[in-house]
């Protein structure tokens, strides 16, 4: 069966090879698992608790409609990252069965009620919209495309939306990321603007960046001695988080286990969080990322 779905579940396997495998949890839609031919690409914390009370730190948590905590008035009620990583997504079911191709989706009816009716601040009503999120498992690469609908009749919304990957490396300190110089950067540690000078990112202490409007034809990879073990292709998602938490953060982090995990994961999050997408009465928004093995090294010229 390439497309399973147990209550809390679905699982998709590529037909051409069993141990190509993806697992998504419902609560969150949080792609929880990747392998291909066996080998897991994502990073998640070991003994993850994945019981639909907590976010799951790893895999791909979904943000949306606001990334990290903002001050900006109809979203300063709502905790870091809004509301999708922290709701039962409605399993839609299979779009395709080759490649594997599945679909879920959220409304006000799944949505943690607690934390949804925070976004857009005092208004009479609660915003209508709607997320459908498909997730297509190829022989080598995972497509994840996000569309948000605005299910208002008069009334525009503003919003983010962010795949925060955890990717898994073998090695943090041997790990590069590369097509990110001459790009204009928020240093969400230093809380400065700045262009990256360096040739490639590197990781020897805490980073928090987020990349603003990155071309989305350059690809991004992430380099371990010399091979590019993952690339990340994007459509309409302008921003790049690069995020790596490091020694203290990962301490006071209490559900960071093992302590030295962050040694084995980059984040590397295609998003749109620069600025908010504004969308009209009964408008739609589309963006996807494709994430991929191991590809020759490409650069793209600045
Ligand atoms: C990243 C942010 O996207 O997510 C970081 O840039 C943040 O600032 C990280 O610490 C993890 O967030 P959370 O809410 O899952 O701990």
């Amino acid at each position: 069966m390439p497309i399973t779905s147990t209550e809390t579940h679905v699982i998709l396997t590529h037909p051409d090879d069993e141990s190509t495998e993806l697992q998504i949890l419902k609560y969150g839609a949080t792609v929880v698992s990747w392998k291909i031919h066996g080998e897991e690409q994502l990073w998640l914390l070991e003994g993850a608790k994945l019981d639909g009370l907590r976010p799951v730190r790893g895999g791909v948590p979904l943000v949306f409609p606001v990334f990290g905590k903002s001050s900006k008035a109809g979203f300063d009620q709502l905790p870091q990252h809004g509301f999708a990583r922290n709701s039962e997504w409605d399993f839609l079911g299979v779009t395709s069965s080759d490649p594997p191709t599945v679909q879920l989706a959220l409304s006000p009816e799944e949505a943690n009620p607690d934390i949804y009716q925070k976004w857009g601040g005092e208004k009479e009503e609660n915003y209508n919209f709607l997320v459908f999120v498909t997730v297509e498992l190829g022989a080598q690469s995972m497509k994840m495309s996000v569309e948000v609908q605005n299910r208002e009749p008069e009334r525009v919304f503003n919003f983010n939306w962010l795949f925060h990957t955890y990717l898994r490396v073998p090695d943090i300190e041997d790990t590069l990321v590369t097509n990110l110089p001459g790009e204009k950067c928020y240093d969400q540690l230093l809380k400065e603007s700045y262009e990256e000078k360096a040739p490639a990112v590197q990781f020897h202490q805490e980073t928090d960046r987020i990349y603003i409007n990155v071309d989305t034809k350059k690809d991004l990879q992430v380099v371990h001695l010399g091979k590019a073990i993952h690339t990340i292709k994007r459509d309409n998602l302008p921003d790049v988080v690069v995020w790596n938490p490091w020694i203290e953060k990962s301490k006071g982090m209490g559900d960071f286990e093992p302590k030295d995990g962050y040694k084995h994961m980059v984040c590397v999050e295609a998003g749109k969080v620069g600025e908010f997408v504004e969308l009209g009465p009964m408008g739609i928004w589309k963006a996807s990322q494709e994430l991929k093995g191991g590809e020759d090294i490409k650069l793209h010229a600045v």
